[in-house]
């Protein structure tokens, strides 16, 4: 089974999205890693986000097994990530590796942007997660807050408000709700509310498919 969880940032789809894969005994992807460890690559080696030889080589050189994922989780690559992921080239370079992994056996849960759109259509399960922009700007001002970064909300909430445009507006794979995903909003919704409901979500597909699931879904 192939769940694939979308949404824009600090959505809260990254702890549903991980949650739920362990409660499903499933592996999981963060997709956003593999466009922060792009940007990553790309600066640590002295190159500019949009060249695009450069970004595409640092995209095809990625390994699954390689990422530092709480180092690539700062403001600063967010905002670089989103700008590499803008490249059609450097998001076709990546597309594979991401099939891969949703194709184990017994199958994957993927987060991001395009994953029930463009890496996963055959998904059964798609979530499209979603907040106000001032819920996750107070959301990720507490999530950097604890990681030591300093910040600043009224910052933050322009951030989040950019980089929704710039993912809504690209070319290519931009950030929309499939036609076939249930969209959860988390704005009113405590992490633990949230993640019923996702549970709720996934029970509901799972019997509609007539797929069972080798765990209990009932959260511990
Ligand atoms: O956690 P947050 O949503 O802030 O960031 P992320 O999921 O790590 O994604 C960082 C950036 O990568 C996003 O703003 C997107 O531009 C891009 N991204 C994408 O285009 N497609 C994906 N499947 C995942 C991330």
């Amino acid at each position: 089974m192939i769940v694939a969880i979308d949404g824009p940032a600090a959505s809260g789809k990254g702890t549903l999205a991980r949650r739920l894969a362990q409660d499903l005994g499933l592996p999981h992807l963060d997709t956003g890693l593999l466009y922060r460890a792009t940007a990553r690559a790309l600066l640590d080696h002295g190159q500019n986000l949009s060249n695009v030889t450069a970004a595409v080589a640092a995209a095809r050189g990625l390994s699954l097994t390689d990422f530092d994922a709480m180092a690539l989780r700062g403001r600063e690559m967010g905002e670089a990530a989103s700008i590499v992921a803008a490249v059609p080239e450097v998001r076709a370079a990546l597309v594979d590796l991401q099939r891969e992994f949703a194709k184990r056996p017994g199958g994957a849960v993927l987060d991001g942007r395009d994953i029930g759109t463009v890496i996963c259509p055959e998904a059964q399960v798609k979530i499209f997660v979603t907040a106000s922009p001032e819920t996750r700007a107070s959301r990720r001002a507490l999530e950097l807050k604890a990681q030591g970064e300093a910040v600043d909300y009224a910052e933050i909430l322009e951030d989040i408000r950019r980089r929704d445009a710039r993912d809504a507006n690209r070319a290519t794979a931009p950030l929309r709700t499939a036609e076939d995903a249930v969209v959860l909003d988390t704005t009113k919704l405590d992490i633990e509310a949230a993640y019923k409901a996702a549970l709720g979500i996934v029970e509901k597909r799972l019997i509609e498919a007539g797929i069972s699931s080798s765990r209990s879904l009932r959260p511990m």
